[in-house]
């Protein structure tokens, strides 16, 4: 069988599905499921994100040029999706969701307690697009949760359940098959080396 061609479209998968909290300037909170975010740069550490003018939250960013990217997991998937066909115009999300506020360092937003990661993220610059403005930002602070610290310090974050957005529909993180630089390894030959 052959390969089908198909119009120009989004077909990038998977990504990640993120809880994006933001406040307008009087201090009303909100919450925007993302599908559209990336990391953009490492140094300086800059991300981006995707939204339609038409959306709730929209102004929300455009006012106070701040936003929280909330990572989720396998307890948030519900509420993840729930942020991401009700509109604040209508609900509030953090209640509805039982959702809880947890103040940021850096930025106004609130930061979502439940999240296993909160990136605090400034606008830079917004990039109109076409259906969607890219919000280019830079990271001014990121909080991991101290349940997956492990003793020797480091930060389990494989472990904390996380969730992926593919072509309309979510899902866990299957099996481990590799880690960074794994393909040009050496492999073990089981022999131990002499001492000279
Ligand atoms: C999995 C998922 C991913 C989404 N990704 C985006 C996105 O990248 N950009 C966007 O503008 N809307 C996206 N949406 C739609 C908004 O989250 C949705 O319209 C939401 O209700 C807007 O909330 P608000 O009106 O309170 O801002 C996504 C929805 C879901 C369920």
């Amino acid at each position: 069988m052959g390969k089908q061609t198909w119009k120009p479209g989004n077909m990038l998968y998977p990504l990640p599905a993120v809880m994006v909290s933001v406040s307008d300037r009087e201090g009303n909170d909100n919450i925007i499921t993302v599908a559209w975010a990336g990391t953009v740069c490492t140094n300086p550490p800059m991300v981006s994100i995707s939204v339609r003018p038409e959306r709730y939250s929209y102004h929300m960013i455009k006012e106070t040029g701040e936003f929280v990217i909330n990572l989720t997991n396998k307890k948030l998937a519900f509420a993840t999706d729930y942020c991401g066909v009700k509109s604040g115009r209508e609900v509030d999300k953090f209640k509805e969701m039982h959702l809880t506020k947890e103040q940021a360092e850096k930025v106004k937003v609130p930061l979502i307690k439940e999240s296993p990661v909160n990136i605090e993220c400034q606008v830079r610059e917004c990039k109109e697009l076409g259906s969607h403005h890219m919000f280019l930002a830079d990271v001014l602070a990121v909080h991991v949760d101290e349940a997956y610290m492990k003793e020797n310090g480091k930060f389990d974050l494989n472990a904390a359940d996380l969730i992926t957005y593919s072509h309309g529909e979510y899902f866990l993180l299957g099996e481990k098959l590799g880690k960074f630089g794994y393909s040009i390894e050496k492999k073990k030959t089981g022999k131990k080396k002499r001492k000279k």
